[in-house]
């Protein structure tokens, strides 16, 4: 697995429920965004579709709901290279074909799927993943995407993320904790300068993440909370178990810097609407799908592209 598709996996192992940085208010109106779509784009007799890059199933959810209109319920096959993600999906919809694997080459046959579907996920998988997408969609089916956006507020969001996670590594921000809950802790037999000079690196590093959060503007609730944690544990760190101090902190590290790889990844597949126009139309001509983009906006936000194709019989 790429770097990218383990630390998503890791990161629904946590049983971590949203992929989207959206407050309840947002995603309530993202999901009645959905029903609408639903309601008015697929065909009225379905019994195929095809989630792609479903993850813990926030768009599931919707789609599960909506079929409830239809009889019988169609089939819904939901892609994922994570099997964390997957087998999450499972225990809440038992109902859904889960189907692990890349986005590049899915196991379904051409023009199979009557409806095709993604929420921030098809673009994980690059040309392939479009050229999959548009392989599927069935003669008179529909496809309905939302793509990520390189001007929207989930993206700059993740920039200010990875720009404080990556100023953490760049200031050795974790090793300068440990050091001082190691000296702090008598673990070593550190000197009262040694001690002083623990201190005063850390306090400083913690001044400048400071200046820099205040600069950026908001983060990650997980990212302030990481550093209200470190400011606190700083002062009190005689009233912890070293142990527990030290374990804590690298499951911290390993959280952040995967979640600095799910972002940068995010930053990467983003796309301006040229650069997305000319991928759907190199990878869908062949397919004979048309389509159309527009902006994707909640409560005058712009959030990503949505994307609306069909495929009309030749
Ligand atoms: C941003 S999350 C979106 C999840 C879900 N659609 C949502 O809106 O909550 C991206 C998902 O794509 C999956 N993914 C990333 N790269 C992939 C690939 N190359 N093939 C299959 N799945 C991939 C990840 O495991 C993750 O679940």
């Amino acid at each position: 697995m790429t770097d990218s598709k383990s630390s998503w996996d890791r990161y629904w192992a946590k049983g971590s429920a949203a992929a989207l940085p959206l407050s309840d208010n947002e995603q309530r109106q993202l999901g009645q965004f959905w029903q609408a779509q639903l309601l008015q784009n697929t065909p009225k007799a379905m019994t195929s579709a095809v989630e792609l890059a479903a993850g813990a199933g926030d768009l599931t959810a919707q789609l599960m709901s909506f079929f409830g209109l239809y009889r019988p319920e169609p089939v819904l096959h939901a892609v994922d290279s994570s099997a964390q993600a997957l087998h999450q999906l499972q225990a809440r919809f038992e109902r859904i074909q889960p189907l692990q694997c890349d986005l590049a080459a899915v196991t379904l046959a051409d023009h199979s799927q009557q409806l095709v579907v993604s929420q921030f996920g098809i673009e994980y998988g690059g040309e392939a993943g479009f050229r999959e997408a548009g392989r599927m969609v069935a003669v008179d089916g529909v496809l309905l995407l939302l793509v990520h956006h390189s001007d929207s507020e989930i993206f700059r969001q993740c920039a200010r993320n990875n720009r404080m996670i990556r100023f953490m590594q760049d200031e050795q921000f974790f090793t300068k904790v440990s050091h001082w809950f190691r000296v702090a802790q008598h673990d070593s037999a550190a000197t009262e300068s040694e001690m002083a000079a623990a201190r005063n690196a850390l306090m400083q590093a913690l001044q400048h993440a400071q200046r820099l959060l205040q600069q950026i503007g908001p983060v990650s609730r997980q990212i302030r909370q990481f550093y209200q944690d470190c400011a606190e544990l700083a002062a009190k760190v005689r009233s912890y178990q070293l142990s527990e101090l030290l374990d804590w902190l690298e499951r911290m590290q390993t959280e952040l810097v995967d979640s600095q790889q799910r972002g940068e990844a995010m930053q990467q597949v983003a796309m301006d609407y040229q650069q997305l126009d000319a991928l759907c139309r190199a990878q869908w001509h062949p397919w004979q799908l048309q389509y159309h983009i527009e902006p994707f906006e909640l409560a005058g936000k712009t959030l990503g592209w949505f994307v609306k194709g069909n495929k009309k019989p030749a």
